[in-house]
């Protein structure tokens, strides 16, 4: 099957004619469909019916906005399961995985759709008479949004919903790897109402992205991928002033105290670290283990990440998919090799699975590196793939230093039963995100979500903090005495 961008409230494909192949990751030999490998014309055509769109999109009352933006996550909830599958065969995570992030979608949407209803400004008393003084949320235009492949509808949910409640309009960049789900979320929008031109979809590659990070009429550009790639949307965007909000790498680490609860402890490593094949931003890429229990700990946890079932995410006995794609995987391969010439050792895991079944998708076996130093490579850069390392710490200060000294801040975690270290990891740990007792994974929609350091520039997604990103403050003040009063600063010395 074919699909189209939407631009204008039209179907349409790309002036180029030409198109991208989805293919299954677990499968190469099904093509999910061709979508169009759109150029520079398309994202400016698009840039230019959100511009249109945006003159009277700004002006619906936010309350009503929000109404359609209540249908949407209606129709979504409705299509939960259809949307579901379609995630698996074109992103590889398992069904109960895609199931969670079309639900995330619903739920960002119900949450951030709220907002509609308040969007709440400040009022403050003048400082001079018979003056009034207030601040409100203004939209800033069109937003472009360039968005990953590791989860394909939630991530364009948490950046469009609160764009549109805010009365902004939208230009969408999907990963060329899952722009199936994208196209999905844009459906139902369109379905609920949204008008033509608020939102507008463009699939493809560089072409497109530079476009949207470049464009004059772009106002926001809000990305979520790669520290690589955010540096160039970055720069792009620079020169014209443009807001720019990024949420890039992290190399999350779960602390393992010699109190904690290793059966406990032991659950969120292998959830955090080979959950969605260890693609998630915030995955629990390190585990620093306290040197009492680490070889206690280390055991189980071979065995158990030894044990996993690796497979088609359709099949309800997999535990874990295959990698997104075959560059994926030669990356997750050569990390392999760098552990292994810089010293680590392979506990379990360390090749691609190819024989079988195998031989179509892009599969690894999930892999755990011991004896791994926080110098080590393997230690400090992002994988993405199922590869762990564990690291030996001897105390909760030496744990936190270990989780602070790479590039990164997006999440961490810490498991012990003293509350004491709890609280001072909980201080001392330089995240965007952290957890007592549970993995580095599973942020709920209601909170801020994103990193310091390489992971972001200070801004934040989900929660109320995304309104910070698609809104801007104007102050207001209202003079009723009928004169000309000069604020307090201007009077002071006449
Ligand atoms: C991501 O990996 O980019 O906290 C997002 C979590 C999910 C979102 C992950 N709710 O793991």
């Amino acid at each position: 099957m074919v699909f189209a961008n939407f631009v204008g409230g039209e179907w349409v494909p790309s002036v180029s004619r030409a198109t991208l192949e989805n293919r299954n990751p677990a499968n190469a030999r099904d093509l999910v469909g061709e979508f169009p490998d759109s150029t520079a014309a398309d994202a400016v055509a698009a840039i230019a019916a959100a511009k249109r769109a945006f003159e009277s999109w700004r002006l619906v009352p936010a309350p009503r906005r929000a109404e359609i933006l209540f249908r949407a996550a209606q129709i979504i909830g409705a299509r939960k399961e259809e949307y579901a599958r379609a995630m698996t065969r074109e992103m590889g995570k398992v069904l109960d995985e895609t199931r969670g992030d079309v639900q995330e979608a619903i739920d960002m949407t119900y949450f951030l759709a709220a907002e509609g209803r308040r969007l709440y400004g400040q009022t403050a008393p003048s400082e001079l008479r018979d003056k009034f003084a207030m601040s409100m949320r203004q939209p800033l235009g069109v937003c472009s949004m360039i968005t990953p492949w590791n989860f394909p509808m939630a991530i364009p949910s948490w950046k469009i919903i609160p764009a549109l409640v805010c009365g902004n309009t939208v230009v969408l960049k999907p990963s060329e790897l899952t722009p199936l789900s994208a196209l999905h979320f844009v459906k139902v929008l369109e379905e609920a109402g949204v008008p033509p031109g608020v939102v507008n979809l463009v699939t493809g590659g560089p072409a497109v992205g530079e476009t949207l990070t470049t464009h004059p009429d772009v106002a926001v550009v809000s990305f979520t991928g790669s520290s690589a790639v955010g540096k160039l949307v970055n720069q792009n965007a620079a020169p014209f002033f443009k807001k720019v909000h990024l949420e890039m790498g992290g190399k999350n680490a779960i602390m393992i105290m010699d109190d904690a609860n290793l059966d406990l402890a032991l659950e969120g490593c292998l959830w955090g670290g080979f959950g969605t094949t260890g693609q998630r931003c915030t995955a629990a890429s390190r585990v620093i283990v306290h040197e009492k229990v680490h070889d206690r700990f280390v055991e189980q946890f071979v065995a158990r990440a030894a044990a996993l079932r690796v497979g088609d995410g359709l099949d309800p006995n997999t535990q874990m998919g295959p990698s997104i794609s075959d560059k994926q995987l030669q990356k997750v391969m050569s990390y392999v090799e760098i552990g292994k010439q810089e010293g680590a050792r392979i506990a379990c895991g360390g090749r691609r699975l190819n024989e079988g079944d195998y031989q179509y998708g892009h599969f690894h076996e999930p892999t755990i590196f011991t004896h791994v130093s926080p110098a080590m490579r393997v230690a400090r850069e992002e994988i993405f793939g199922p590869v762990v390392s564990v690291i030996k710490c001897k105390s909760v200060d030496d744990a936190v230093a270990i989780t602070n000294d790479v590039v990164y801040g997006l999440s961490a975690s810490i498991y012990t039963q003293d509350l004491n270290r709890a609280f001072r990891a909980m201080r001392d740990v330089y995240t965007g995100i952290f957890y007592v007792n549970a993995p580095t994974i599973g942020a709920e929609v209601h909170l801020p979500f994103g990193g310091t350091k390489a992971t972001g520039n200070g801004h934040r997604e989900a929660g109320l903090a995304a309104l910070e990103v698609f809104s801007e403050w104007k102050s207001v003040y209202v003079d009723f005495s009928g004169k000309l009063q000069r604020a307090q600063i201007d009077t002071e010395n006449l």
